[in-house]
């Protein structure tokens, strides 16, 4: 199932919050739609986040256009803003549009309208294309870890549909899986919006890998009774020494697998590595409504008068790390050095 389609005048969007139980996609032919996608959650996971963001920018800069190239620079700096501002912590958003933003600030000057958008649809296709390649090289070096049959805890989803191909924590272990080195995988359900029961369990159950939900509070019981023996999850932001901001409870999931002896793995593409922070102290953290913690779809669940806490993501401190995956290779502490030298070979 794909995440996203590009048909050239507009993105359809496959709509994460219907499923399990409806495949919609929605068609977005401005930026404005796409934003609203993004924010919603309609569009989610920090790859597809940032490849919806491009095409996003692509249909921006096409409305831009048509108010005429004096106006065009001042009305593409909104379209970037209001797409910045959409979601905070999963960083490929920002690493996206610095990309769109660097070919417009190199080619303004230098060619007419019509052939900076067509060097921007370009580059918002080579960035969905190379995600497809990432995934497949990032699912390569993950599967090494995985030398015998072993089942797995994931937590929310970090899969196709976080992705435009097969997944960074997903598409480890589907290769892995190919390879008969996974017997099971227990998928987290991710409260408050469920991302581990409607998404991963959706996807695990279509490509027939044996997958087996249980509630978030269930990781520490399922670990203690010896049914895992990894954990592999996904990640929005990597700071310079490997502190991870992940969906929140990643953190009380890394700090059980310590506990238990079990090698806590992160797959990311290198998109999701932010050089410029120093540690995951300075990663901003999405607070979002009060009312994905009181109410379950419409069903309201606590009262309404009660004060919520709802933070979107966690950091989890890059001491209960036992690897970052990506589609170099695997990184291992001290990360410090290991991220320093993936940044020198990406020459960002
Ligand atoms: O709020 P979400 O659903 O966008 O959060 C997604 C996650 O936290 C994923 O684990 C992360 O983006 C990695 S996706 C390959």
């Amino acid at each position: 199932m794909q995440t996203m389609i590009w048909q050239g005048d507009y993105l359809e969007l496959l709509n994460q919050t219907k499923l399990p139980t409806a495949v919609e996609y929605i068609k977005c032919d401005n930026y404005q739609i796409v934003g609203e996608a993004i924010k919603k959650l309609e569009v989610r996971g920090a790859p597809a986040i940032g490849a919806a963001a491009a095409f996003g920018f692509v249909l921006g800069a096409r409305q831009s256009a048509k108010q005429g190239k004096d106006a065009f620079w001042d009305s593409l700096l909104v379209v970037d803003r209001e797409l910045r501002e959409t979601r905070p912590t999963a960083v490929n958003l920002f690493w996206a549009l610095d990309r769109m933003m660097n070919i417009t600030k190199n080619s303004f000057h230098k060619m007419n309208v019509e052939a900076l958008l067509n060097l921007l649809e370009k580059e918002a296709i080579d960035i969905f294309k190379e995600d497809k390649a990432i995934n497949i090289a990032l699912g390569k070096h993950g599967a090494t870890l995985f030398t015998e049959p072993t089942a797995v805890l994931t937590h929310c989803n970090a899969g196709a549909l976080a992705t435009v191909a097969m997944g960074t924590a997903l598409g480890v272990i589907r290769q892995a899986y190919a390879d008969g080195n996974i017997t099971r995988v227990f998928a987290d359900e991710t409260r408050p919006l469920l991302q581990g029961a409607r998404l991963t369990a959706f996807e695990l159950l279509q490509d027939q890998i044996p997958v087996t939900l249980i509630t978030d509070n269930m990781a520490g019981w399922v670990m203690k009774n010896k049914m895992v023996s990894a954990v592999v999850v996904g990640a929005d932001r990597i700071t310079a020494n490997g502190d991870v901001a992940n969906k929140i409870g990643t953190y009380s999931v890394a700090v059980l697998a310590k506990e238990h002896g079990i090698p806590f793995y992160v797959a990311a593409p290198s998109s999701t590595f932010d050089f410029t922070l120093k540690t995951g102290d300075e990663i901003p953290i999405e607070q979002r409504n009060k009312r994905e913690v009181t109410h379950i779809y419409d069903v309201q669940i606590a009262p309404l008068e009660v004060d919520v806490f709802n933070p979107a993501f966690d950091v989890t401190p890059h001491r209960f790390i036992n690897g970052i995956i990506t589609e170099h290779g695997v990184l291992r502490n001290d990360y410090t050095e290991s991220i320093q030298k993936l940044k020198e070979k990406l020459k960002r």
